[in-house]
């Protein structure tokens, strides 16, 4: 249920932020702010800094960030709300819960509604598993697989009965909908056109593996068959499926989710790496034997959405695919995916085993880690077989950078250097003809890949940008109204919307925590945090000046990007002989000439 705004605010303004952090960070006065060992990554020098006079923590290091109740969040791995009310409790505001509209009720409760049911069903399973006679050949067969009774409650396995109403019958009980138990993917409708007349389950005589999502709710189970049950009822088919999944639902998107990423979490931010693997039991064994960093897909290829939730946590993805044609193409694929969200990823190369689980139970654990610790570069991967299709010819050598180009090009700039200077050596060609054929390619064949996710994916403001987010932070009273007096067009300031609704915020005077609650957005969090931590970057006395600036020169990057197109447009027009269209467009482009260098000249004054 939402907390009123202004409630929550209250929390904030009365937590004490040192005293709350300093609780499980040592913290040691530096200036205006505290510093200490970052709680979120390993260092060795203290770059984790708490300002109390902005209420929030900040660390340069890995950029983990935020107010009090992202603090409780992070630390306690509780949800926003639970957080709130354990703040509240601790300066004394009491938290009520607000009256809901219809609408809103509505979608929560359902919504907590297929949590609370896919919990439910999990309890269902976990129990009949561990305490059932029903459940014996399946914690049997897990304990078979070598799996410890501390690793079974673990990951909450449990079993589905060999019945067709197991399941329901047991929800029903508790007071679940029949309505509910087939949105959340649990039961199925005897007719599809005719719900709510019969329902069967759709885990029957299965071992049970729930789906969690990043923060830790269940939303979705994987079902393994037990081989050993075939023919002993007939629920279960012989030759049925190895796995039945549960459908997407409400709560449950396939490519949002990594199957183990909440019991992982912490190990990947220690160890500063994420091994991504296929199978659910994959992803258990790992676990059992200290790779706690394991996680897997649920059926899908890697996707974009996968490459958010990873890249906060760690830059290094080390992911197994399949070693035939299709595997080795499914990792090119992926590889853009990565870099566009500044991941760097490998290929973990497991030699006689089908599988990390049956390489463990084979070679055993330092076998693997030792595979584990040396990862193939997907960009190796990627240059060796790219080679190999064009040939050592300079033409050929020309071909494999103008297909590599598009991927080249997704790197940021310090990485880039370094991947053009891998090409170089591998290619025996100077870095600078690389770079002109990887500059060349993109004006012959567009970048088809989608610019907007790696906007997202990467987004860390201008340097102007940055530098106004900071002076409307530490000198609004002195900026704010300069900068309404030259009312800016919101699409100068960026592109960026999320970073728009926050300029606007901050502009109005709004607090920092409110606008990232409002603005919801990691790149947003992260640019105002760190411009918050930071106690001196422009003295008062030069505010006004860096204001305007600043304004000009996010202008001239707009006008410059206009003069691009303008340009490019008469280009195309040169080549028909639309005399009257190519005159207009040459007036523009001299008009935004005109302009940019009136600013530039303000500039120089
Ligand atoms: P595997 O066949 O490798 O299964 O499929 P596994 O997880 O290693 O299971 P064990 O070790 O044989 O018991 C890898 C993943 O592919 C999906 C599942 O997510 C599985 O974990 N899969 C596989 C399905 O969804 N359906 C299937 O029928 C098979
Ligand atoms: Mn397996």
């Amino acid at each position: 249920m939402p907390i009123p705004p202004e409630v929550i605010q209250s929390i904030r303004e009365r937590v004490n932020i040192v005293e709350l952090v300093g609780e499980s960070v040592t913290l040691k006065r530096k200036g205006n702010s505290h510093v200490g060992l970052c709680p979120f990554h390993q260092e060795k020098t203290p770059s984790f800094n708490v300002v109390p006079g902005k209420n929030i923590f900040h660390c340069f290091g890995c950029g983990e960030g935020g107010d009090g109740i992202a603090f409780v969040m992070k630390t306690r791995g509780v949800g926003f709300i639970e957080a709130v009310k354990e703040l509240g409790q601790r300066v004394g505001v009491e938290v009520e819960d607000r009256q809901l509209t219809e609408v809103e009720r509505r979608r929560i409760t359902r919504r907590a509604n297929l949590f609370d049911v896919c919990e439910a069903a999990a309890g269902f399973y976990h129990s009949t598993l561990m305490t059932r006679p029903e459940g014996r050949p399946a914690l049997e067969y897990l304990r078979g697989r070598g799996l410890t009774e501390e690793t079974i409650a673990a990951f909450r396995l449990g079993f589905a009965p060999a019945r067709w109403d197991g399941v329901q019958e047991h929800l029903a009980r508790q007071g679940f909908d029949r309505n509910l138990m087939a949105s959340a993917g649990l039961i199925r409708w005897r007719d599809e056109r005719n719900p709510g007349r019969g329902s069967y389950d759709l885990f029957r005589g299965r071992v049970m593996v729930p789906i969690l999502n990043e923060r830790g709710k269940v939303v979705a189970f994987g079902g393994r068959v037990l081989e050993s049950l075939f023919g002993t009822s007939d629920a279960i088919r012989e030759g049925a499926p190895k796995y039945v999944n549960s459908p997407e639902t409400e709560a449950y998107r396939k490519k949002q989710v990594l199957y183990g990423l909440h019991q992982a979490r912490r190990a990947i931010q220690n160890r500063n790496r994420i091994l991504v693997v296929e199978g659910y039991f994959d992803v258990i064994a790992l676990h059992q034997a200290g790779f706690e960093e394991a996680v897997a897909t649920c059926g899908t290829a890697l996707t974009p959405e996968h490459a958010r939730l990873i890249r906060p946590l760690t830059q290094t993805v080390v992911a197994l695919f399949d070693t035939d044609e299709a595997g080795l193409r499914a990792a090119e694929k992926s590889m853009p995916i990565f870099v566009k969200a500044g991941i760097e990823p490998y290929r973990l190369v497991l030699v006689g085993a089908k599988d990390p689980d049956e390489f463990i139970q084979v070679n055993g654990r330092d076998e693997f880690a030792e595979a584990l610790a040396r990862p193939e570069s997907l960009l190796e991967l990627l240059l060796t077989r790219t080679r190999g299709r064009h040939g050592a010819s300079p033409q050929g050598k020309q071909r494999t950078v103008e297909d590599l180009a598009p991927i080249v090009r997704l790197y940021e700039s310090a990485a880039q250097q370094a991947v053009i200077g891998r090409l170089s050596s591998a290619l025996a060609l100077s870095e600078s003809v690389i770079r002109e054929w990887v500059g060349r390619a993109r004006a012959g064949t567009p970048d088809r890949s989608d610019p907007t996710a790696a906007q997202v994916a990467r987004w860390n403001g201008s340097k102007a940008l940055n530098q106004l987010f900071w002076l409307l932070i530490h000198h609004h009273d002195l900026v704010a109204p300069e900068i309404v007096i030259a009312d800016p067009d919101p699409d100068v300031i960026t592109d960026y919307e999320p970073a728009q609704v926050a300029f606007a915020m901050l502009l109005k005077g709004d607090p920092i925590t409110a606008i990232m609650d409002f603005v919801d957005d990691e790149n947003i969090r992260r640019v105002l945090i760190a411009a918050a931590s930071r106690e001196t970057l422009i003295p008062a006395a030069n505010a006004k000046n860096a204001v305007r600036q600043n304004l000009d020169s996010l202008l001239i990057v707009r006008i410059d990007q206009q003069l691009q197109e303008l340009q490019t447009e008469i280009a195309a027009c040169n080549n028909e002989s639309d005399t009257s269209s190519y005159f207009s467009l040459i007036e523009k482009l001299q008009a935004l000439q005109k302009r940019k260098h009136a600013i530039q000249t303000r500039f120089a004054q």
